[in-house]
């Protein structure tokens, strides 16, 4: 029998269902890892506690595991990320239950993380940190029947090294974002698709000849920089860090502080995992029009009670977006109440590039299996066989084919006697 449940309306199955299927056609990885499942069960007895955005692409992953012979119980990983038709789906035609609904608020959202965490899972799918740090802290009492975790993303494997390097971290975590296959492809050209299709979707402003701020210079923001400048804007990057800010200069980016970036911007976008990286001081500075958004993972990064604190009045002028009016009479636009853009406003990242990220939970789902209490309690990578297979798997799938090393070539790569 199938735990309760929390959704929007389990009327809305039909069309979720129809969403999961057209993004399964193109998660080839994760068809061939759901039929290799299906037929050994290597997931058997196994009970997955996922805390990830509910997309289309997240059900593709949850009927993996359980056909795998996993139990699962989803809830979101953000407010706002929830597509509640897939949820619905997820419910009525596949039985996995799901505690997430569009829009819910900050204690609801918890309310459903411990929700998963009442059907006491043996592993941890988190993307973000939440289950996990919730755990840790109302929950202590499940933490011995955990055997490992994993994680999705940048900021959650941040919070996962503050833990370990604290001595509080309790469990193994795999960190299946620092897979090359994961963060090389989803972050960079995942993110820098979907917040550009999130910031058309909520504005439909022409992008060709805007000044278009990015904030960080990882893999996020180089995706998104890089989209943009396709897009014919005129693209600003903002970095911390002396390396990012050269290779983006070397990119043929401008490269300035946000104060001045600031000043001549029309649309500002921040992916730098950090708090307020747009302040007062910045949103007094920018020009009328100016457009903000974030595709980091809190909403953290525009200090939005700072623009609060300026603005005289506010409305919502368009869904996803909201009109702040500032005491001089200039308007600041906000979009997705600064939550990440691509998943609020858009649809996240396409299927064919969460194919890679999702393949890459399932192998680790199946290697935390394998491995059992052997695992050392601190942050792993994702071990580099699963890394190459999935790798080797969708370039298959791509019906690309490459080149091998001769034998000669083997030898020479060995061999350090030949030189000049
Ligand atoms: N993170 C970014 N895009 C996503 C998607 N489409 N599904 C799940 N998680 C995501």
């Amino acid at each position: 029998m199938m735990a309760g449940c929390d959704i929007k309306d389990r009327k809305l199955a039909p069309g979720g269902r129809l969403r999961i299927e057209w993004a399964e056609r193109q998660m080839p990885v994760l068809r061939l890892i759901r039929e290799r499942f299906a037929k050994g069960k290597p997931l058997k007895g196994a009970r997955v506690g996922a805390c990830l955005h509910v997309t289309s692409e997240t059900a593709n992953l949850m009927r993996t595991l359980k056909e795998g012979g996993a139990s699962v119980a989803l809830c979101a990983s953000n407010p706002l990320s929830t597509q509640d038709d897939v949820a619905a789906s997820l419910v009525e035609d596949y039985g996995i239950p799901v505690f997430a609904v569009h829009g819910e608020d900050k204690k609801t959202y918890y309310d459903h993380v411990l929700k998963v965490l009442d059907t006491k899972p043996s592993i941890t799918m988190d993307d973000g940190g939440d289950l996990v740090s919730t755990l840790h802290s109302e929950r202590k009492e499940l933490l011995k029947g955990i055997v490992a975790g994993t994680e999705e993303t940048t900021t959650g494997v941040i919070r996962f090294r503050a833990m370990e390097r604290d001595k509080v971290l309790k469990f193994p975590i795999i960190a299946v974002n620092d897979a090359l296959t994961k963060h090389l492809f989803d972050n960079r050209y995942g993110t820098g698709q979907s917040s550009l299709d999130g910031i058309l979707r909520a504005t439909n402003v022409l992008l060709a000849g805007k000044n278009f701020v990015v904030a960080g210079y990882g893999w996020c923001g180089r995706g998104v920089a890089n989209r943009a400048k396709g897009a014919g804007a005129s693209v600003i990057v903002t970095e911390i860090d002396p390396l990012k800010a050269i290779e983006a200069a070397m990119d043929g980016f401008r490269v300035m502080p946000m104060a001045h970036a600031a000043r001549e911007g029309d649309i500002f976008i921040t992916a730098t995992g950090n708090k307020h990286v747009i302040r007062s001081e910045h949103m007094t500075a920018m020009k009328d029009g100016a457009i903000m958004c974030n595709t980091g993972h809190f909403n953290v990064e525009i200090e939005i009670p700072a623009l609060q604190k300026l603005a005289a009045s506010h409305r919502t002028i368009r869904k996803e977006v909201e009109e702040y009016v500032l005491g001089d009479g200039k308007k600041l636009f906000l979009l997705s109440e600064g939550r990440l853009v691509n998943l609020a406003a858009a649809e996240g990242h396409p299927a064919s590039v969460m194919d890679m990220s999702f393949a890459n939970q399932a192998l680790c789902a199946e290697h935390i299996v394998k491995a059992g209490k052997a695992l050392e309690t601190r942050v792993h990578p994702v071990p580099g066989k699963i890394d190459e297979e999935v790798a080797r798997l969708k370039l298959e799938s791509m019906g690309i084919s490459i080149d091998r090393l001769t034998p000669e070539q083997e030898k020479y790569l060995r061999s350090w006697t030949d030189g000049t």
